[in-house]
């Protein structure tokens, strides 16, 4: 893994965006995975205004909510049109998310693998990361060979989500997620973490052991991961002076 500390959140946004947008100006029909949750923001408001072109570019978000329509507020699908679709020339068939409505979510889950596939996986996938080293929506425990699959939420996930839904009944207690079979699929990876509230979990997840209990050491086992962190994420790297 490689890790590049900057001085502010702003900096490690806009190099996300600089890495992302380089790759779709070398391939305009790049497939990218993509985030969602507060981390990501700067990286889209950055992404928006490098003046990449997505008219080529296919993406795949991923997680989603079970039982939010689309146009709920907090669904990853209006996160997504507020911070990317509305803002670039991505056609809509391109843009691709779970669907957390579908009356067979197996199904669901199977058909957006095979989308996936078909579109020749991912060349880059952007991901944040949970307080408990959650990845997508894989919490702890998650097996590392999975593909996209319909998940139950951890407790402490919905306590730190709930914030966006103003109490923790509101919040899904399930979701659809790529799996970390999925994930560890992809060419290249990029980890995002913000803030010295991450500093311990992005600690395990570059320099504790493998354990499935912590899903985001299993990029430990991909060849070409990229964490972007600021200074207070990256305050208990021993690694990093
Ligand atoms: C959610 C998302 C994850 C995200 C995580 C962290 O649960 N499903 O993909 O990485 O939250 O969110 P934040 O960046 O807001 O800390």
């Amino acid at each position: 893994m490689r890790v590049e500390v900057f001085d502010d959140y702003a900096g490690l946004s806009q190099r996300a965006s600089d890495l992302v947008a380089g790759l779709i100006r070398t391939n305009p029909a790049s497939v990218l995975g993509l985030p969602t949750g507060s981390t990501p923001e700067g990286f889209y408001t950055a992404l928006c205004r490098s003046g990449a072109s997505f008219q080529g570019v296919r993406t795949f978000n991923l997680d989603e909510y079970v039982g939010l329509p689309r146009e709920h507020a907090q669904s990853y699908y209006t996160f997504m049109k507020q911070h990317l679709y509305d803002h670039v020339d991505l056609p809509p068939e391109q843009a691709h998310i779970p669907n957390g409505m579908a009356p067979d979510l197996e199904a669901e889950c199977r058909r957006y693998e095979e989308t996936l596939r078909a579109a020749g996986g991912l060349d880059v996938v952007v991901l944040g990361i949970g307080l408990n080293g959650h990845i997508g929506f894989n919490e702890p425990g998650a097996a590392w060979d999975a593909p996209t699959h319909p998940v139950m939420l951890a407790q402490a996930t919905r306590e730190a989500n709930a914030r966006f839904f103003g109490s923790l009944e509101a919040v899904p207690t399930r979701a659809l997620t790529m799996g970390i079979g999925t994930i560890l699929r992809a060419h290249r990876i990029l980890l995002l973490a913000s803030g010295s509230a991450k500093a311990e979990i992005v600690k395990r997840t570059v320099e504790g052991a493998l354990s499935i209990s912590v899903p985001a050491t299993a990029l430990q086992s991909h060849p070409n991961v990229t964490v972007l962190v600021d200074r207070a994420a990256a305050g208990m790297l021993s690694s990093v002076a």
